[in-house]
């Protein structure tokens, strides 16, 4: 089975990669933590798929359970939620030596992350991601939070896990709409950092979903490796990790502008990533063809490339507005070709003319 590992020094931890890793859980767990006891967090979407599997190979290896299943939807990453967890490892008598286990997507990683983090001042943290964005992304890295009614994300920590373990089988139970999300978030990896796997994925793109699931293997172990190559080197997010945010900054001004009710977030950044390349190859910024090339790549995933009902004012003051941005510098994500960027620093100006 596929192994990344995340290097951290004495935080340094492993990625297990493989279809049917869902029935080892236990053993990982044993192999990592010994003979402890655990909770597994869940919403009920995925409890009906994959929770007695879960409890089954981590019962199978000794392993004293308890489950808790939460509503599923991005409402659950919240403060009476967290509370809620917490109530929950108390009356099951979790001690530091235990664990708690994601097993979900990213709302739960988030929140069962943050639980786990300050629970008795910090238990140990597992995650089993389900989605494709919580595979590809949020899983690794250890960024954990809660939203508040003001914002997103804006109780958290950096938290890194014990082990992510990865079982690419959760994928096909998806919805497209859950599966067009994550794949924003793979194309990115593509345009920021790993041309081969832009490469690959325009090779799969044109036999849409079932296509790209055959070569599911190989997509996972690309974006994971990126991903922890980009955390091994700002584990606190203060430089280089913000390459990750490649076509974030239009995404969120976009979902402000349209109150989280109109794109996804992958589409929106999909969106995000076709204007700023086009913009920044108009400047000079970007070789010539990149646009393009992204353009087709987008369009044959079914991504959106236009965007009804918004000014470009209204998502410049968003943008503008964002709460990483601070001062009158807005640093932003600039391809200089399919497989490499750059941050750079930009004002308002830099914008204008970027929906023609
Ligand atoms: P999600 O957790 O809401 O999952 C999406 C939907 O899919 C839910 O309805 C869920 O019940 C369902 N689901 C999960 N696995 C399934 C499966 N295998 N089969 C069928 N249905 C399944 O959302 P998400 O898109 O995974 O994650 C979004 C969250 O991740 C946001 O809160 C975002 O802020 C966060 N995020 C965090 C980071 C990070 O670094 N921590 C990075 C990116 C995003
Ligand atoms: N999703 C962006 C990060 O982990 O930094």
């Amino acid at each position: 089975m596929p192994m990344i590992t995340v290097p951290l020094g004495e935080r340094t931890y492993p990625i297990h990669i493989g279809s049917g890793l869902l029935d080892c859980l236990g053993t990982h767990v044993v192999e990592a933590l010994g003979e402890i006891s655990v909770a597994v967090v869940t919403d009920d979407n995925v409890a009906p798929l994959y929770l007695a599997r879960a409890e089954k190979s981590l019962e199978a290896a000794g392993l004293r359970v308890c489950t808790i299943t939460l509503p599923h939807g991005e409402q659950t990453k919240c403060l009476d939620q967290l509370a809620n967890l917490y109530a929950f490892l108390c009356e099951n008598r979790l001690t530091r030596k235990d664990a708690v286990i994601a097993l979900g997507g990213g709302v739960i990683g988030d929140l069962t992350g943050l639980a786990a983090a300050t629970f008795l001042r910090g238990v140990h943290f597992i995650q089993v991601p389900t989605t494709l964005l919580a595979q590809v992304d949020s899983s690794v890295g250890g960024k954990v939070a809660v939203d508040l009614p003001q914002g997103k994300n804006l109780v958290g920590a950096f938290y890194q896990p014990e082990f992510v373990l990865v079982d690419p089988d959760t994928l096909t139970t998806l919805t497209d709409e859950y599966w067009r999300d994550g794949l924003g978030e793979v194309v990115k990896y593509g345009c920021i950092g790993d041309a081969d796997l832009f490469a690959l994925l325009e090779g799969c793109a044109p036999g849409g979903r079932a296509a790209l699931m055959a070569r599911i293997d190989d997509i996972l172990l690309h974006c994971i490796q990126a991903k922890a190559d980009v955390v091994a080197q700002d584990e606190k997010d203060t430089g280089l990790r913000m390459t990750l945010n490649f076509g974030h900054t239009i995404a969120h001004a976009v979902e402000t502008c349209q109150h989280y009710e109109g794109l996804r977030h992958g589409e929106a950044v999909a969106l995000g990533m076709h204007v700023m390349t086009r913009l920044t190859e108009q400047k000079g910024m970007t070789a010539p063809g990149t646009a393009a090339r992204l353009d087709a790549l987008l369009h044959q995933l079914d991504m959106p490339m236009e965007l009804p009902g918004l000014s470009e004012e209204d998502v410049i003051s968003a943008m503008f507005m964002d709460k990483k941005y601070s001062g009158k510098v807005l640093r932003v994500i600039v391809l200089n070709e399919i497989g490499k960027c750059f941050i750079h620093p930009t004002d308002v100006s830099f914008f204008h003319g970027m929906m023609k």
